[in-house]
């Protein structure tokens, strides 16, 4: 099938990048000339797992890119829409790209099309899309718009395009249900994973994976209320974590007993610093407000924000409670992205503590496999960059785990206590098991768990009664 994707950002690369792995020919449309001049030049503007492999494989022959959204439209029988829905101040979702690209797109409808909201977009966007369409003189026989939301994670994109858990398509008749369930067919008859050279199968993978069709209106929620479930999910566990704190209980050893029962599910109750990315916050706030437009107060969804914004100050106290005053301080800080596995820092967590930490008048030596270069454009000149976790280290009075990249948990801890000064270590993603750190002479502070301590004492207990 011919296809374009309008918005070759996080979701509209790795989507269209994908599709053409299906076999269908793609124009991957952006208005970002720069971006574009880089894609065309075989660099790769996002650090993605094999992201590289596929614009390898298909670029100049079934990818190919453009600045011109009508064009494209003009060219393809599908536009999936997916530029960026960023927060306005109010906490609603901005749409104004997307209604510029639906009028761009209205000039391109020559034939029977599918405009496709990939984008995470309040519900009713849809109508305003097919408005807008009509406005622009199209004549409604020769369109349909669906949603079809994307539930791919950065860090494990790909894989999560091409194993989804569930395809969703949102339509209204059956005409453009047809023409998306061909659009996914390679993965729903299962023929793209018997292929030699598929992107190789990930643990739990559903194959071949369900497709749901519902209305476009359901589909716009399923978007929606899935990211706010999730991101609920983690603010439920960092909140039990705080319970576990100021009982002594571990909360690795909770989630562990909550998360084997079937209906609850151990995924996504990692305890922390709060969840970040450009999609939870942004969703929940949308969510918020759409449900308060529609006239119910979802006022569970403050308290999913909230204590995520807390968790943050916490992991705040958390590093006064170990080195007491911060002026002078240096530290050592892994992980800037907002999770590991990705160049984003989009609303990261790592980011929000650094500054904070540097506004207290520390001095940070930070390192990140892959978000140094996004960070350099928005941090302070104060900050330096090591070029490993090691050098991070070096000499710093504690080592302060902001984010969950794999290579931070199998860290050479023998090499790590020789490069502090002091051995301590603050982390925000419990990432090591206390009584290991503890064995290796680390004084370690991590999330819903006690400190330990190298002489294997537990945290000291307060004259109030608190624990450190
Ligand atoms: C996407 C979705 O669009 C968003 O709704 C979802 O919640 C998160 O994922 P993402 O891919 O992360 O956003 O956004 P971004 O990386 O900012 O990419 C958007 C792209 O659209 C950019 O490359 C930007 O240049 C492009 N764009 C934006 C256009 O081509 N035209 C526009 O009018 C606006
Ligand atoms: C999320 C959704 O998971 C995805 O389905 C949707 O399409 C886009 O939004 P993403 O933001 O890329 O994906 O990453 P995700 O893995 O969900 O992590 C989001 C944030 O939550 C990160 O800051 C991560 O560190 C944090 N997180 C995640 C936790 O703190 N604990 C967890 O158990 C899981």
């Amino acid at each position: 099938m011919r296809i374009a994707v309008v918005g070759s950002g996080y979701v509209g690369l790795v989507a269209g990048a994908c599709f053409a792995d299906l076999g269908h020919d793609v124009i991957l449309v952006d208005n970002d000339q720069p971006k574009l001049a880089a894609l065309r030049n075989g660099q790769i503007p996002i650090h993605e797992k094999f992201l590289p492999e596929l614009l390898g494989r298909h670029r100049g022959h079934r990818l190919t890119f453009s600045d011109d959204v009508k064009e494209a439209a003009r060219l393809s029988s599908v536009i999936f829409v997916a530029v960026g829905t960023p927060p306005t101040e109010s906490g609603e979702a901005d749409l104004s790209y997307v209604e510029s690209v639906a009028r761009e797109i209205s000039g391109g409808i020559n034939d029977y099309k599918v405009v496709v909201e990939k984008s995470t977009v309040p519900v009713y966007t849809s109508d305003w899309v097919r408005r807008i369409i009509l406005r622009n003189g199209t004549d409604p026989d020769l369109f349909d718009v669906s949603s079809n939301p994307e539930f791919l994670r950065e860090g494990t994109a790909v894989t999560d395009f091409l194993f989804p858990d569930r395809i969703v398509i949102g339509c209204d008749s059956d005409r453009p249900a047809d023409v998306l369930r061909e659009v996914y067919a390679p993965l729903t008859n299962g023929s793209y994973y018997q292929r030699a050279d598929a992107i190789p199968q990930p643990d739990r993978a559903s194959i071949p994976p369900p497709l749901i069709v519902t209305s476009t209106k359901s589909a716009e929620l399923i978007k929606h209320a899935s990211n706010a479930f999730l991101a609920m999910k983690i603010s439920f566990i960092n909140a039990v974590a705080s319970v576990c704190e100021s009982v002594g209980a571990n909360v690795s050893q909770v989630v562990h007993g909550v998360g084997t029962d079937s209906r609850i599910g151990s995924r996504f109750l990692n305890p922390g610093i709060g969840y970040g990315g450009s999609c939870f916050p942004k969703d929940v706030m949308a969510f918020r407000a759409v449900a308060r437009e529609g006239g119910y107060d979802f006022r569970l969804l403050d308290e999913v924000m909230r204590i995520n914004e807390d968790q943050r100050q916490r992991f705040l106290r958390k590093v006064h409670r170990a080195l007491w005053t911060l002026r002078g301080k240096n530290l050592g800080v892994l992980g800037l992205a907002f999770k590991g596995g990705t160049d984003d820092i989009r609303e990261s967590p790592a980011l929000f503590l650094v500054q904070a930490l540097l506004q207290e008048g520390s001095k940070i030596t930070a390192y990140d496999p892959a978000a140094m270069e996004r960070a350099k454009e928005v941090m302070p000149s104060g900050v330096r960059f090591a070029n490993s976790p090691y050098e991070a280290a070096h000499d710093a009075d504690a080592l302060l785990i902001l984010t969950e990249w794999e290579e931070f948990a199998n860290l050479n801890l023998n090499r790590l206590r020789q490069e502090l000064k002091y051995p301590i270590v603050i982390d925000g993603r419990n990432l090591y098991d206390p009584e290991v750190m503890a064995a290796q002479g680390f004084t370690y502070y991590s999330v819903g768990r006690d400190a330990a301590h190298p002489d294997g004492v537990p945290s000291a207990v307060l004259k109030n009664g608190k624990r450190a």
